[in-house]
């Protein structure tokens, strides 16, 4: 017999990230990568995929399940890379050479003695156009190597790799930012039969998400005499919701194992013996708390610090501009500047036009979409006073709006 806690626990391990290994739907894209490269693997020439979507999509996930898959039947070599660890391109060569040296991928393959950008790019070439068995290179979040990898030939360089003659190397990169392919490839000298494969990955639509957590669900549910850990209704809620926004999963995950700990909290003051499904009004608080913004009576205790300053910034903009729109671009350099001295930061830039759509969702900002994210306009949707009145904190307003450091 388990106990109620036992239950709770497996429950919320089950929506962690890394919880399993089951790549629920998407089969239309798997298929389309598990086709593309299953007919390079029985060639002999490289090639390269990109696969774009927004975060939280299963990008990253799906090809790694899938390349776990592909070994059993193929054999190759993987090298996996995050782009947001690369400084610039001789550092990008060299962790990629040393990867492929610990690998094993050439007996006869050692470092440089002296690692200029071009005797790493040599020792690349000659190695991934002289192996038995394919090399899978994966780059992902590869958007971010603009900003990274200034020369713009560089990159493009990096992107040939797999169709110089003989090459056994396949690119999978993975973008956040869709545009990020259609700039690049279309500078890619490359002959029209070496065109590179380019999967998009679009957000969960709801019936996704209701599946995702039900199949993670499900087992716990099996183990412990088919109780319902989330009712229909408050998965519903959570799913449509999510939908409607981004289709990030991440957030899904991470609502319904909060809700599930909201749960646990109340359950423990009525001392249940079995497990208490959890409602809509559970998800609903949830929900609350993850955007307090929308709860009429906000203070400045619940609206989140990135909010702030985001809505603060924009403001401060519009005041040195005289102009009521702010390009992302921008908005995104004084927003940096902003955030160090309150000693934070978001990681990306995706993860800051994430923070965007959350406020715009909110109804408190608008942001216009334009082809490259950089060129997104953004303006405030309310006025000076109410935004006064929403951060309660005339100090911390007033300190972005006149530091002169911030100018
Ligand atoms: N189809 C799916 N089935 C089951 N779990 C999924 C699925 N898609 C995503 N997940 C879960 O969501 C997590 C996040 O997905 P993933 O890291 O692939 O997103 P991503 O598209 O790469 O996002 P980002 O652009 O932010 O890197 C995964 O670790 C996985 O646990
Ligand atoms: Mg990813």
């Amino acid at each position: 017999m388990c106990s109620v806690k036992e239950i709770y626990s497996e429950a919320k391990k089950a929506l962690n990230a890394s919880a399993t290994d089951r790549v629920v739907g998407r089969e239309k894209e798997n298929d389309e990568i598990y086709d593309y490269l299953a007919s390079c693997f029985g060639n002999k020439n490289g090639l390269s995929v990109y696969i774009n979507g927004q975060p939280g999509t299963g990008k990253t996930f799906s090809v790694n399940t899938m390349l776990d898959s592909l070994k059993e039947e193929f054999k190759f070599n993987k090298i996996f890379l995050n782009c947001m660890s690369v400084k610039n391109i001789q550092n990008m060569y060299k962790t990629v050479l040393s990867e492929m040296i610990s690998n094993k991928i050439d007996s006869n393959l050692a470092m440089p003695k002296r690692c200029t950008k071009e005797s790493l790019q040599k020792l690349i070439e000659s190695c991934i156009t002289s192996i038995k068995h394919h090399l899978v290179l994966v780059l992902d979040e590869i958007d971010q190597i603009e900003t990274t990898i200034k020369n713009a030939s560089d990159i493009y360089k990096l992107f040939e790799l797999p169709y110089l003659p003989n090459s056994k190397l396949i690119l999978i990169g993975i973008a956040n930012s869709l545009d990020f392919t259609d700039r690049l490839l279309p500078r890619l000298e490359l002959t029209p039969e070496h065109k590179p494969k380019v999967i998009k990955f679009l957000p969960y639509t709801k019936d996704d998400i209701i599946n995702i957590v039900k199949d993670r669900l499900s087992k716990v549910q099996l183990m412990y005499d088919n109780c319902v850990i989330i009712d229909d209704k408050a998965l519903m809620l959570c799913a449509s919701k999510i939908a409607s926004t981004n289709g990030d999963i991440r957030k899904v995950l991470d609502i319904c194992r909060r809700a599930i700990e909201l749960n646990e909290q109340e359950a423990k003051l009525t001392n249940l013996e079995t497990i208490k499904t959890v409602n809509i009004a559970q998800m609903m608080k949830i929900f609350n708390a993850v955007n307090p913004i929308t709860n009429s009576n906000l203070d400045r205790n619940t609206m989140p610090l990135m909010q702030k300053i985001l809505l603060c910034t924009i403001l401060l903009c519009n005041i040195e501009t005289k102009v009521k729109e702010v390009t992302l671009s921008k908005l995104f350099e004084k927003f940096n500047k902003i955030c160090k001295s309150y000693s934070t930061s978001v990681d990306s830039e995706s993860e800051f036009v994430n923070l965007c759509i959350l406020i715009q969702d909110n109804g408190l900002i608008e942001v216009k979409k334009a082809k490259e994210v950089r060129n997104y306009k953004l303006s405030l949707k309310i006025d000076e006073q109410e935004l006064r009145d929403k951060l309660q904190d005339e100090t911390f307003m007033a300190d972005i709006l006149t530091n002169r450091a911030y100018k």
